[in-house]
């Protein structure tokens, strides 16, 4: 049967489904029905997913939100749109697309919200483009939304060779700022130096030199994806009227602060949570999708490619997270 954008759909399709929630083991690739487009919803036949720290998070049963078992697992994902559903109304059938879901990325066709479905430029081949919705709609929150960055401002970049710290690198970069990198070894701090990082700096010891990075002032922001190891030092190294990001907690448990510390610095820990601001408005996205668009168009955001892997080894891509050796996104060709 064709398999093609534009011709006759199948019926059914490879995904890789979640099984149990016990983590990388859980996960088995099925053939199952090609699903349909509902109201303004579009079918994207699937060239590639981007795979994240939250997809084994997922897969280990610990997101805010997990569907009936068995699943399809995946958020990120690139291709072309095969169909379109009733009241959708700035995506074609044959657009080649981004898009962002909970679940149902890692398949050969996935269902998208036309408003989770962004257009690409000619320019942007779509294994890049499947690492760019979460982590850069992210980034661009985090920065120009929530911390209102300014040019001429430093930004220090936790887990700057990750999918979010690369992100938010290049992202802070194209708004103005200067970025220090924080990374774990030497290869993360070629990749973070290769994908925007002004300066890198090692995550032991980061706040000596930090200091020693800015001439002893300290950064105006720093995004913060690990959480408990990093949060102290961090709150030190912000510059009077420094803006801390919380996005997320790599290591460990949420931590606590000292308010006080805020106090006598004139300093703030912000929160940052994308899915609630698109959830306030989903149409939030395509207005950051906007600016993001020219970025990407005229290269000053590349996305961070790190590893490739076929469909059929999710479980080696998902492996190289958890161990925390992978770099910027690990993508999926999902067609060999
Ligand atoms: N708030 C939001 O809206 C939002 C949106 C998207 C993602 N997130 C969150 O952001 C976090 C990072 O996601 P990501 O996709 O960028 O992950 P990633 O690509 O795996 O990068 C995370 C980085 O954190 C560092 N890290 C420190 N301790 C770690 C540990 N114990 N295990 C793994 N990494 C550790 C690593 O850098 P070094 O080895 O160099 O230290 C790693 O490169 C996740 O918690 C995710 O859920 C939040």
């Amino acid at each position: 049967m064709p398999d093609d954008a534009t011709n006759e759909l199948p019926t059914t399709m490879r995904a890789a489904q979640v099984h149990a929630l016990t983590g990388i083991d859980g996960i088995r690739l099925d053939d199952i029905a090609v699903p349909s487009p509902g109201a303004g919803e579009v079918l994207i036949r699937v060239e590639n997913v981007g795979l994240s720290l939250a997809d084994l998070i997922v897969a280990q049963g610990r997101y805010q939100s997990i569907p009936d078992l068995p699943f399809t697992i995946g958020m990120d994902l690139a291709g072309v749109v095969a169909a379109v559903g009733p009241g959708v109304r700035r995506t074609a059938v044959g657009d080649r697309v981004a898009a962002t879901l909970h679940y149902g990325a890692a398949a050969e066709y996935a269902v998208a919200p036309e408003t989770m479905t962004f257009p690409l430029p000619a320019s942007t081949e779509l294994a890049a483009a499947a690492a760019v919705p979460v982590n850069y709609l992210t980034a661009h929150f985090a920065l120009h939304v929530r911390a209102q960055l300014r040019a001429g401002e430093t930004v220090l970049v936790h887990g700057a060779a990750g999918g979010v710290g690369s992100a938010a690198t290049q992202v802070a970069r194209s708004l103005g700022a200067r970025t220090i990198a924080v990374v774990s070894s030497d290869e993360k701090a070629r990749f973070a130096e290769a994908h925007g990082a002004d300066t890198t700096v090692r995550v032991d010891g980061f706040k000596d030199a930090v200091l020693e990075a800015t001439d002893g002032r300290g950064v105006d922001v720093v995004v913060d994806v690990v959480g408990e190891a990093v949060i102290l030092d961090s709150l030190r190294v912000l510059a009077p009227f420094g803006r801390h990001l919380v996005l997320g907690f790599a290591q460990g448990e949420p931590p606590s602060v000292k308010v006080n510390r805020l106090l006598l610095r004139n300093i703030d820990v912000r929160g940052v949570g994308w899915t609630g601001y698109v959830e306030a408005d989903p149409e939030n996205a395509w207005r950051q999708w906007d600016e993001l668009y020219p970025m990407l168009e005229s290269g000053g955001i590349a996305p961070a490619v790190g590893a490739r892997y076929p469909l059929e080894r999710i479980a080696d891509a998902l492996a190289e997270i958890q161990g925390r050796t992978s770099l910027g996104k690990i993508v999926l060709d999902v067609r060999g």
